[in-house]
């Protein structure tokens, strides 16, 4: 009988909406739905929280990473749904779509640009975080994780499960495994295995019908366009299937620094010239950062090299007496240990620190109000060109750049594969990276950010400049929250996804044709000519 009643209720709720051809947002019948098609041994109350629960704010601000645009009392924010079951994730695309609601999609919550979690039309955050379970089948080296699973949970049910499979993803553990796989998945195995997309075999999928795909119902051209595209600009992704990676019992790590007054220029313009030409099995990152930050007569700059090594430190050491002595790597630099281990050491946890804290999900983040952008490095930068990057970057408190090598499968892979175009030809990517604490650093930070962007400008990839999805920027492009204009988009497109971009356009066309999951940088529906 209630089950009954619900059903007229719901059949009224949709047909009142539909009725209305322009769905004006209706955040009262939003809400009616969602109680209305809950399944009742899974009950949406218990996911849903409006700004009337008491623990509103702190649901809102645990994964809400970038606080510049952390915002728990925003008026267009209707309702969070922290999907504890699948049917959750269903009732919130079905129910949003019928009342005008906007879907923000979260899983991690570390876009840089705050996408999963802000818009300035009605909205609801389908926070996905509870749904994280994962399933590791060692004999045929492949697992399930759930979106809501991080980096850190995946990488230690694999060390458990086996001491020689590894999965290739970011390096950050609280990563969500939603947003960061789906965006393309950038790590330290990048030269040996490529990104995570290369390795992701299926994915369960809600659409925009609230039906569920996945293995022969989940379209392949679907299936290629959330392997980098982005996942939001086509449905929920609930989970992914993918392959692991194999790598020795015993990997090495070094970490080495030097400062401008130890030649550092001369040692990453070096680095230039044979990073992306090392054996696949050594990754070795260099990253400019401010030192003695504190000490305005010293304050300088420091290019430390973190490196991995698929492999004993004995032959890592003679490749690099080989290949790079400029460095003065010593064997006392070179720690032996674990995959999973490594993955404490590229967090800059002192040696010892147990494997436990992979797990953590902090729940007050680190604080921070950030800004990212990104560059690809075709051909070496002159001295000149780095020390004119040197002088912008004293000028900040606290900012640092990665500049990670590609080369190895990165070559080899091609750029259709998966809509993550930026592949052979490229020396490196470099992110810029600065943070401060208050409010009131914020413009004179993203004034140094461009300034440092500019003056990048001769020296990266051009025409069009690509960026890194992952590395989201809303100053490659940007629409309203509402309205996806196609030239815009075709501008952010075009630098995320270079040819890649009229596929994902057509995918979207198909799945996706009226555009509800649209936001500033989604894939607007263009079907082929
Ligand atoms: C400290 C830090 C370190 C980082 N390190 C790396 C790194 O090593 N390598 C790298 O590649 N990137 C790195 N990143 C970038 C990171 O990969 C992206 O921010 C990524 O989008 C984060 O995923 P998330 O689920 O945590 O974020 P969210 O903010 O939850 O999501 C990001 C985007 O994906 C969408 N999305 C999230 N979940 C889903 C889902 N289930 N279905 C559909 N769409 C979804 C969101 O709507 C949003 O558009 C780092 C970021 C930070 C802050
Ligand atoms: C939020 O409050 C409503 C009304 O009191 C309640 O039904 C719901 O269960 C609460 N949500 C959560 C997640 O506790
Ligand atoms: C949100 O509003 C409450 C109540 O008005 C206020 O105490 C709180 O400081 C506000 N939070 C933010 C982040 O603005
Ligand atoms: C690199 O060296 C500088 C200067 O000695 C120091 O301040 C900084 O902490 C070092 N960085 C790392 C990551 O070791
Ligand atoms: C990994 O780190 C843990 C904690 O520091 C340590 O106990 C363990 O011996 C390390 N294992 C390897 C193989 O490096
Ligand atoms: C910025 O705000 C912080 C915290 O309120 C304050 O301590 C600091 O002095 C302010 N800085 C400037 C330059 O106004
Ligand atoms: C969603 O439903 C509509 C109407 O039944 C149908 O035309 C469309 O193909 C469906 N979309 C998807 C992605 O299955």
């Amino acid at each position: 009988m209630r089950e009954m009643v619900s059903l007229i209720l719901l059949l009224v709720l949709l047909v009142s909406a539909s009725d209305a051809h322009v769905t004006k947002p209706n955040e009262e019948n939003f809400l009616r739905c969602l109680r209305y098609r809950t399944n009742p041994e899974n009950p949406i109350t218990a996911a849903l929280y409006t700004h009337d629960n008491s623990t509103f704010v702190s649901s809102y601000v645990s994964y809400a990473k970038n606080k510049r645009y952390s915002n728990p009392n925003d008026t267009k924010l209707v309702a969070i749904v922290a999907a504890k079951h699948e049917s959750h994730v269903q009732a919130t695309v079905v129910c949003a779509k019928f009342n005008g609601i906007q879907i923000r999609i979260r899983s991690g919550g570390h876009d840089y640009e705050g996408l999963s979690y802000i818009s300035s039309v009605p909205f609801v955050i389908l926070d996905m975080h509870d749904l994280r379970s994962i399933s590791i089948d060692v004999s045929r080296k492949q697992a399930w994780v759930d979106a809501g699973a991080t980096l850190g949970e995946l990488y230690t049910k694999i060390a458990e499960a086996s001491k020689t499979l590894a999965f290739a993803a970011g390096v950050c553990p609280t990563l969500g495994a939603g947003g960061h796989i789906s965006g393309g998945g950038y790590g330290n195995l990048i030269r040996k295995y490529g990104l995570s997309v290369d390795h992701v075999v299926d994915a369960r999928v809600v659409d925009v019908n609230g039906s569920i795909l996945t293995g022969a119902n989940l379209g392949k051209d679907l299936l290629w366009a959330i392997r980098g595209g982005g996942g939001a600009s086509f449905g929920v992704i609930l989970s992914w299937k993918i392959k692991l990676v194999d790598v020795p019992k015993t990997l090495t790590v070094f970490k080495v620094n030097k400062t401008l007054e130890q030649g550092a220029t001369d040692v990453l313009y070096k680095w230039q010239l044979v990073s992306s030409k090392l054996p696949h099995e050594l990754f070795l990152r260099a990253m400019p950062e401010l030192a003695n930050v504190a000490i305005p007569s010293k304050k300088t700059i420091a290019v430390v090299f973190y490196a991995q090594f698929l492999g004993p430190a004995r032959r890592l050491m003679a490749i690099m007496n080989k290949r790079f002595p400029e460095l003065g790597l010593k064997r006392e630099d070179c720690y032996e240990m674990s995959w999973i281990n490594t993955t404490l050491f590229w967090q800059n946890y002192p040696v010892g620190t147990p494997i436990s804290v992979l797990l953590d999900r902090p729940s007050n983040p680190a604080g921070a109000l950030f800004k990212s952008k990104s560059d690809y490095v075709k051909k070496p930068i002159p001295k000149e060109g780095m020390e004119k990057v040197w002088k912008i970057m004293l000028k900040f408190n606290n900012m640092f750049m990665q500049w990670n090598p590609y080369g190895g499968v990165m070559d080899k892979i091609p750029e259709n594969a998966t809509p993550f175009p930026h592949r052979k030809g490229n020396l490196f990517k470099i992110q810029y990276f600065a943070l401060w604490s208050y409010a009131n650093a914020t413009e004179a930070n993203l004034g140094l950010m461009n300034e440092i962007y500019d003056v990048m400008e001769p020296y990266v990839s051009s025409n069009p400049r690509e960026a890194f999805l992952n590395y989201r920027d809303m100053d490659v492009g940007n629409n309203p929250s509402d309205k996806t204009d196609v030239g815009e988009a075709k501008i952010y497109g075009s630098k995320y996804f270079l040819g890649n971009l009229k596929r994902l356009m057509e995918v979207k066309a198909k799945y996706d044709p009226e555009n509800f999951f649209r936001y500033e940088q989604s894939i607007p529906p263009v079907r082929a000519m």
